[in-house]
């Protein structure tokens, strides 16, 4: 597909096209980055004409764009290029309308982004295929959730395959589009120190945090029955997990690079009913405090009184079964509403055999902190002399910033600037492969049955903190703590 292409975009009124797909592509528009894309179709069930669109569209990107990237000069070319379809996904005749709109066009090439409930996702393959609007130049760009389970996954999976080869369907983790999670590969393949020392001789214990600030008002019924097991660990944390883990890939071909990620899920220790007690912690927010703004619980949200059985923190340790990583506990968490929005990676090294020093605490010890959001920053804590003239010998922590200064100047983009720019040129390495995302979802259905048959409970934390105590402990009866 070198030619030019139509994007359209199901789902084009929604929260997704809102906030990030359309800011994204207005960011490429203005940076002379999307000179294959042609037109710009969002199709939504709402009643409107491209006139009304616009005029919403404009509001919108005023309000979601990064400040001051607002442009009168950018906005009047990139509005040429936004159409607006009114389309049901289930009336065939939308669909014949959108496909004579892409027919007057110039370009055969084709990149549907289904941003709708995924659901969806297979009827509107099918329909499209039945209005001529597919043919072999097509690409399919799905959202997560990719299915509730294994099973919904797989129906999904097979529905879309039935028109898209998987070399054409790429199926979005919008982490991998993060600067810092790519620069994850650079730091592991590319720097000789690294290396030799990435393994179970070395590495103590392995954590990954995304704590976030936000609750979920607002997204009813879809976190309702999701939680934070599925809307978070089955993609975002386990893509991050495979790249920290993963064997050095023969290329960075997508195939390569999705290959060695696919070795590390199929390793992941079986959580079930034997082990879940021991390594898994459900959490809910009840009202407490973020930012010093009172906020309510996660049951007193008027969506949210029945979901009794919903988690909006969980924290999980992993065993990765495998020669490098045997032994080394990956302590995974990622909740709503705690008390500030961070990601981070900390890879925390082995101690010295011996001790030589007047004092060796705990927290002298060797780690490497990659920080994803907000700000993307990479750390070494190491230890040095502290200084002065004591007769005794004692150790200080000391930070090594590796931090790009160069990499701020993209602090502005988001990973779905990355991730349409390579969904255009069909790039696939940042996109997940079926089998990965079904593999996944075996390892997290594990983990569900075992909830489901152990009884596991709740537990609340207040809004505001980092989650119940119970995560806390999860981690000291190994001796450890979380990096905070
Ligand atoms: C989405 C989840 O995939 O990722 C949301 O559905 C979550 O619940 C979001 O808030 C977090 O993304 P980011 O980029 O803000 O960390």
């Amino acid at each position: 597909m070198s030619q030019m292409v139509d994007l359209v975009i199901f789902g084009g009124t929604g929260d997704l096209s809102t906030r990030k797909l359309l800011p994204a592509l207005y960011q490429l528009h203005r940076d002379k980055l999307a000179d294959r894309l042609q037109r710009i179709i969002a199709t939504g069930r709402g009643a409107m004409d491209t006139a009304q669109f616009l005029l919403e569209a404009q509001k919108n990107l005023q309000r979601f764009l990064p400040a001051d990237d607002w442009d009168d000069a950018v906005w009047d070319s990139f509005r040429e290029r936004l159409h607006y379809v009114q389309l049901d996904a289930n009336q065939p005749q939308h669909y014949a309308e959108l496909a004579a709109l892409l027919d007057q066009g110039e370009t055969t090439s084709r990149l549907f982004y289904l941003a709708t409930l995924p659901s969806l996702y297979g009827d509107i393959c099918q329909q499209l295929k039945a209005a001529g609007a597919v043919n072999d130049a097509c690409r399919v760009v799905l959202e997560k959730p990719l299915g509730h389970d294994l099973a919904s996954c797989r129906t999904i999976n097979e529905q879309v395959a039935a028109v898209f080869d998987e070399e054409a369907t790429f199926r979005i983790d919008h982490y991998l589009g993060k600067e810092t999670v790519q620069n994850l590969l650079a730091l592991r393949f590319g720097n000789p120190l690294f290396h030799p020392m990435w393994n179970n001789t070395f590495i103590n214990s392995v954590q990954i945090t995304v704590a976030e600030e936000i609750g979920v008002a607002g997204r009813g019924s879809y976190y309702a029955d999701t939680g934070a097991l599925r809307d978070m660990v089955q993609n975002h944390l386990l893509q991050v997990l495979s790249l920290v883990a993963m064997e050095p890939p023969s290329s960075l071909k997508a195939t390569d690079i999705r290959d060695e990620k696919m070795k590390v899920l199929r390793c992941l220790e079986p959580i079930t009913l034997g082990n879940v007690k021991e390594r898994t912690v459900r959490g809910r927010y009840a009202a407490g405090a973020v930012s010093g703004k009172a906020v309510k619980g996660f049951l007193e949200e008027d969506a949210f009184h029945d979901a009794l059985n919903t988690e909006t923190f969980v924290a999980l340790k992993v065993g990765i079964n495998n020669w490098r990583w045997a032994g080394v506990p990956f302590y995974l968490r990622t909740g709503k509403r705690l008390s500030r929005r961070y990601s981070e990676i900390v890879i925390e090294y082995r101690r010295q055999p011996f001790s030589l020093f007047a004092n060796d605490p705990q927290e002298l010890t060797n780690k490497l902190v990659i920080h994803l959001q907000p700000e993307e920053s990479i750390s070494l804590h190491t230890v040095n002399k502290k200084p002065g003239l004591t007769n005794k010998l004692r150790l200080k922590p000391v930070e090594l910033h590796l931090t790009d200064d160069s990499q701020e100047k993209h602090s502005s983009y988001d990973a779905y600037e990355r991730l349409l720019l390579d969904a255009l040129h069909g790039d696939q390495t940042l996109f997940m492969r079926r089998d990965e995302v079904e593999t996944a979802w075996h390892w997290i259905d594990s983990i569900i049955a075992a909830w489901d048959e152990n009884g596991t409970p709740i537990k609340s934390y207040n809004a505001g903190t980092m989650g119940p105590n119970a995560a806390t402990a999860l981690v000291a009866v190994d001796g450890r703590s979380w990096h905070e």
